[in-house]
C-alpha cells in the first residue's frame, strides 16, 4: 500500500461508502466490499507466501498434456509462474481481477493442490481479509516524510525460503482519526471481556 497509494485510496473510498465512519468492518460486510476482494487476490497473487509449493511424489504413473509422469517422480508446483502467468505480472494491479478474466482465483493456487492442499486455507484467508478491512478503516498508511520529501519509495525484497515474506522497510502508518482509535478501543473491550 505504500507502493501503490492510490490503491490504497481507492479501498478506503470504498469502505467509507459502504461502512461509514461509525463502526468497523466485520464479516458480513464481505460481499459488498469487491475492490477490497480484487486486492487480496492481487496480494496473493503478486507474492504468494509459499512460491513453488511443498514437494508431491506421484503414486501411480500420470500424465499431463502428452507428458508421462512416472509413478514415483517428485513434483513441485511453480506457484509462482503460473500466478506470474497474465499481463504485466510484476505490477500490482487489482483492477486485474474487477472484470470477468480468465485468470485463475489465485486463492485455488496459492494453498496447494490435492489431498495435502492447506487445511489452514479458510482460516488464513479470512484472517487476512479481516485484518486488510480492518486496517483500511483505521489507518493512513503512506511513505515516510522523508521518502516523500525525496520522491522515493522504499524498495520491496522479499526473504528467500520456502515461505517468503517482505523484509522490513520504513514507512509511516497513523490512525485516520481520533474517532477509529475510540472504535478500536470499545472493540478491545468486548474481546478483553
Ligand atoms: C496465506 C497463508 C497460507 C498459505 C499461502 C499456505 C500455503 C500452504 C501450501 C502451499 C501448503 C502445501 C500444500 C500442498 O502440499 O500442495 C500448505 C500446507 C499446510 N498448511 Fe498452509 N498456508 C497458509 C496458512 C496456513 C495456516 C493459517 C495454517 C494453520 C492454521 C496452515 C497449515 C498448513 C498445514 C498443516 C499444511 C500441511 C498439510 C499436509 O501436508 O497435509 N497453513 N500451506
Amino acid at each position: 500500500m505504500v507502493r501503490n497509494p492510490e490503491v490504497f485510496r481507492k479501498a478506503q473510498e470504498e469502505l467509507d461508502q459502504v461502512i461509514g465512519s461509525g463502526r468497523l468492518p466485520t464479516f458480513d460486510d464481505r460481499g459488498s466490499l469487491p475492490y477490497l476482494e480484487c486486492i487480496l487476490k492481487e496480494v496473493l497473487r503478486w507474492n504468494p507466501p509459499v512460491p513453488l509449493g511443498i514437494p508431491h511424489r506421484v503414486m501411480e504413473d500420470d500424465s499431463y498434456r502428452g507428458y508421462h509422469i512416472p509413478k514415483g517422480t517428485t513434483l513441485i508446483v511453480n506457484i509462482f509462474a503460473i500466478l506470474h502467468d497474465c499481463l504485466e505480472p510484476e505490477e500490482f494491479r487489482p483492477e486485474r481481477y474487477a472484470q470477468k478474466t480468465d485468470l485463475p482465483d489465485p486463492r485455488e493456487v496459492v494453498f496447494g493442490f490435492g489431498r495435502r492442499i492447506c487445511p489452514g486455507r479458510h482460516f488464513a484467508e479470512s484472517s487476512v481479509w479481516c485484518i486488510m478491512a480492518n486496517v483500511v478503516a483505521t489507518l493512513d498508511i503512506s511513505r515516510t516524510p522523508e521518502d516523500q520529501e525525496r520522491d522515493t519509495f522504499p524498495e520491496f525484497k522479499f526473504t528467500s525460503g520456502f515461505v517468503r515474506h517482505p523484509q522490513p522497510f520504513a514507512c509511516s502508518i497513523r490512525p485516520r482519526s481520533s474517532k477509529v482509535t475510540t472504535l478500536i478501543q470499545e472493540a478491545k473491550t468486548h474481546i478483553d471481556l
